[in-house]
């Protein structure tokens, strides 16, 4: 039965999909049908198509009462807008839908889980809110919310536990073929931990442990968790709240979180071995990850931060956008990032040039132009004794308008800076990374989709993505240096 909230959502958002312009929106990354998104959910591949949820408040382009958006798509790349899949419209999950994930049941009906969210007692100060686990089944794009709901309730939490702060189920399969269930909780000492439950059918469900605590170190509650194995590893992904910044690996805010490690099913432990940051931009948080039918593991994260939500105009017709789609790899002990191997067949008007010479005067290419473009850079100082001291590209320029990337061979960092990129809000506009070894050599992957910009550096090893929303008629490339730097380019159109 689908309730008037979402029979009224998926009118309103059919309706208003129809006046936003194809050209308004990015090319190939996903927005909002209409309205507001914030994190991937239920990211899965399901009767070979993929299947992305997210959240969603159709009716204006702010976070509002949250609804599942749901979206279908054969690479990653195109995406066709299925009717939102779930609306606030159950007194467990009045105030909210929130994040969750989903896998296919063995009778090959779709699982979803999320976050119901509903105020506690009216009349206590301050308000409180009671988080929950929440199912619903269906077929892909009809969804029937499970009538015990909650599955997993406030007195399933562990002593000492939040029942405020207890989101963001992630699914998973254990070893034995049963299904689990990893809940981001805030436990008394205010930071967060990852609860694990388990379950026989996805109904019924048991808890089973503490999978991995912060204490305190990346931030304060952990959203958004993930988890999956990769190249021999187990990896846990998670998206802090409340960072403290701490050299250049991890930026102040809500931020991303990588931890390497390996995974004890038996005793329900996760043995971290590593840590680092998922991304190094500006606009990158709450990442899921799909495992491909051919094997890969792909991600994709809200392509936007909770601090700089105010770089896009209230009155915009959507608000939100999700990342390229980006295979994982470890290498080196290190989550490495490159563009879904699908994009490739989207290049085309290809131009290329070898041992360009780069100083002091801003260099144009001819063909080198536009903001849905894929531009692969290697840069060298022209005399490898004597270092250029720094090399900057700019893109969606236009006068004094632009997105700048700047490398300083000496520090090794490299820095994304948007102020002039036509935002007028008092917000963070730049970041930095270490990029090591790139003093002989620096490479960088940058995809440009309109409203965006994705840097893969160093074959990977480091991303910074920032979303821009610079008027589309700034569609020039240029760059420069402080000294003699050489430069092999090739772009194509996307
Ligand atoms: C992360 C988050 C989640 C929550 C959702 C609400 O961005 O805060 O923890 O489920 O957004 O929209």
């Amino acid at each position: 039965m689908i309730s008037q909230e979402l029979m009224e959502a998926r009118r309103y958002e059919a309706e208003a999909e129809s006046r936003i312009a194809k050209e308004a929106r990015p090319a190939f990354h996903l927005t909002p049908r209409a309205g507001w998104m914030n994190d991937p959910n239920g990211f899965c591949y399901y009767k070979g198509q993929y299947h992305l949820f997210y959240q969603y408040y159709p009716y204006a382009s702010r976070w509002d009462s949250m609804h599942w958006g749901h979206a279908v798509s054969d690479d990653l790349l195109h995406w066709t807008y299925l009717p939102a899949a779930m609306a606030p419209d159950r007194p467990y999950d009045k105030d909210g839908v929130f994040s969750g994930s989903a896998v296919e049941m063995e009778d090959g009906r779709l699982l979803l889980m999320y976050t119901g969210v509903r105020m506690g007692d009216p009349s206590a100060r301050p308000l409180t809110q009671v988080q929950t686990q929440c199912v619903a089944v269906g077929d892909g794009i009809d969804f029937e919310k499970y009538a015990s709901n909650p599955v997993i309730d406030e007195n399933a939490v562990p002593a000492g536990g939040s029942t405020e702060d207890f989101r963001d189920p992630k699914l998973i399969r254990m070893a034995d073929g049963r299904l689990g269930c990893i809940v981001a909780d805030r436990p008394a000492d205010g930071s967060g931990q990852l609860l694990l439950y388990t379950s026989p059918d996805g109904f019924s469900w048991t808890y089973k442990g503490v999978l991995a605590s912060n204490r305190c170190r990346f931030g304060r509650m952990w959203e958004c968790p993930d988890f999956f194995p990769l190249d021999g590893k187990q990896v846990l992904l998670v998206s802090p709240q409340d960072m403290l910044p701490s050299g250049l690996e991890y930026q102040g805010g809500n931020g991303t979180l990588c931890l390497i490690g390996s995974y004890d099913e038996a005793a329900c432990a996760f043995r971290e071995e590593r840590d680092q940051a998922v991304d190094y931009g500006i606009d990158f948080y709450a990442p899921q990850t799909v495992l491909t039918p051919d094997g890969r593991r792909v991600m994709i994260g809200w392509m936007q931060n909770w601090d700089a939500c105010a770089i896009r105009e209230p009155e915009a017709p959507w608000a939100g956008q999700m990342s390229l789609p980006r295979e994982l790899s470890l290498r080196d002990g290190r989550l490495y990032q490159w563009p879904i191997r699908e994009l490739d067949a989207l290049r085309k008007d290809k131009a290329a040039y070898r041992d360009v010479a780069v100083g002091r005067e801003r260099l144009y290419l001819d063909g080198i132009s536009g903001r849905t473009v894929d531009l692969e850079i290697r840069v060298r100082p022209k005399d490898p004794e004597k270092s250029y001291s720094k090399f900057v590209i700019r893109f969606a320029e236009e006068g004094e308008t632009c997105t700048s990337v700047r490398f300083r061979p000496q520090e090794s960092t490299l820095k994304i800076d948007r102020k002039y990129a036509g935002s007028r809000r008092a917000i963070l506009h730049e970041r930095r990374c270490l990029v090591e070894n790139a003093a002989r050599e620096l490479t960088m992957r940058i995809i440009l989709d309109r409203y965006s910009c994705e840097i893969f550096i160093d074959g990977g090893r480091k991303v910074m993505t920032a979303a821009l929303y610079t008027d589309l008629s700034a569609e020039k490339i240029s760059f420069r240096a402080d000294g003699d730097a050489v430069m092999d380019i090739t772009k194509y159109s996307l």
